[in-house]
Order: C-alpha cells, then sequence, then structure tokens
C-alpha cells in the first residue's frame, strides 16, 4: 500500500504544495551555491555519483528540474508513481536532462547509491514523530560524511501556520550527534502553497552529516 494515498493526492490536479514553480526558497539557495560543488561530470578523481544531489519526496519535480538546470546531478524519487511522470513529462518538455525515481523514503538505502547533498522541501514535516527515527536513519544512510541536508519545512510559529507544523525543537531531537547529523542553521522563511497569499511559516534548516 505504501504510497498509494500520496499518489490519489496526484489525480484530480495538484495538490495545494504543487505550485508549478520551484519553491523560491530553493530557488535561492541554489542561486547561493547551495548545490554549486555537484557537477553533473564529474570532476576527475570523483567516483560516478560523488557530488550528486537527492531530492527525497520531490513530487512533481519543479525543485528538481530547478536544481538540474543549473547542470547540477540530481535523482528525484517519490512514492507517488503519478506525480513521477507528471515529473518526467517536464523534463521531457523542457529538455532538462534528469534522474526521477520511485523510491520510499523509508529506504533509501536501497537506491544503492551516496549523495553529497540532500534536498527534503516538505517531506520531513509529513511524518509523525514516531515515524523520524527510521527516516532520519534512511536519510543517514544516503549522505556522504560531510554531505549537507537541507529541510524546509512548515514552522510552528503563526499566524497562518502549514498543517503538521514543526518546531524547532523537534527538529533538533531529530538531527543530532546521535542520529549522525549536526545542524548548521535553522532559520525563517516560507513555504508557498496554493491557499496561501504570502505562503505559510517554515523553517529552512541546514545540516551537515558526521
Ligand atoms: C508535501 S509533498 C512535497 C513535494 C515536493 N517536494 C514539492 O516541494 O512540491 C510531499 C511528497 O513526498 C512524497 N512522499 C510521502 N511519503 C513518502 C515516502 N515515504 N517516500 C517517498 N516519498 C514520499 C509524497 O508523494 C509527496 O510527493
Amino acid at each position: 500500500m505504501a504510497g498509494q494515498p500520496w499518489d490519489a493526492s496526484y489525480h484530480d490536479g495538484p495538490p495545494p504544495w504543487d505550485i508549478g514553480v520551484p519553491q523560491p526558497a530553493i530557488v535561492r539557495l541554489a542561486s547561493a551555491g547551495g548545490f554549486a560543488f555537484t557537477p553533473r561530470t564529474p570532476k576527475a578523481g570523483l567516483r560516478g555519483d560523488a557530488g550528486a544531489v537527492l531530492d527525497a519526496g520531490c513530487g512533481t519535480g519543479e525543485n528538481t528540474l530547478h536544481i538540474a538546470s543549473l547542470g547540477v546531478s540530481v535523482l528525484g524519487v517519490d512514492v507517488a508513481e503519478t506525480a513521477l511522470a507528471i515529473a518526467r513529462k517536464k523534463a521531457a518538455d523542457r529538455g532538462i536532462e534528469v534522474e526521477f525515481a520511485a523510491a520510499d523514503a523509508f529506504h533509501l538505502d536501497r537506491l544503492g547509491r551516496k549523495f553529497e547533498t540532500v534536498l527534503d522541501c516538505g517531506l520531513f514535516h509529513t511524518f509523525d514523530a514516531d515515524e523520524r527515527p527510521a527516516y532520519v536513519a534512511s536519510l543517514a544512510s544516503v549522505t556522504e560524511p560531510n554531505g549537507i541536508l537541507y529541510v524546509l519545512c512548515f514552522s510552528d510559529e503563526g499566524p497562518d501556520t502549514g498543517p503538521h507544523p514543526i518546531s524547532q525543537e523537534e527538529l533538533r531531537a531529530a538531527f543530532n550527534p546521535s542520529s549522525g547529523w549536526n545542524i548548521v542553521a535553522i532559520e525563517r522563511d516560507r513555504i508557498q502553497t496554493r491557499f496561501h497569499n504570502n505562503g505559510a511559516p517554515a523553517w529552512f534548516a541546514t545540516i551537515k552529516r558526521i
């Protein structure tokens, strides 16, 4: 059954989070060089997938496609096949070289690949507290030592918070040295949705793999 409820959310038009363009916070991060050290053509001495980016829970791929359009090697994964089909069609229509695959975020090790940079845009906040340790361990299993994880999630600082808002304490409880991570920064940001005029309050966390 994994993935079927999520898949259904893509059946009748775009779901609330699917704004048809990359999240502004991700565009800013990319412009600031957040993915810049991950060239599609590996530098001499780097093995095939070193330096690649993983977009976990990529949906219909706007963030993945934006990163790929910068010439970065990126894999977008999701459980929703309908979302992946839409993402692949966008890539073909736009002529962007990118990879999308069906994968469960709780078993990323099954990809058999490691990534220098991982993006979680709107996935972490969908998991309940008791699910987070397994997800965090799964992320750790595919992130290179000193690799960077970016998490953009709804924050609990109102007004007009999104569903499943997350506190800073919850982020720190999930990502800490005992789970293999150090939080570098947690900054206030916004997540745009189809139902918020100016987005919902968000945390943008930069987290480093130990
Ligand atoms: C809120 S949406 C965000 C989608 C996309 N990142 C964006 O910014 O538009 C969360 C996405 O995570 C996917 N997802 C949920 N649980 C997942 C899991 N266990 N493994 C992989 N993807 C999952 C859903 O199908 C959905 O596309």
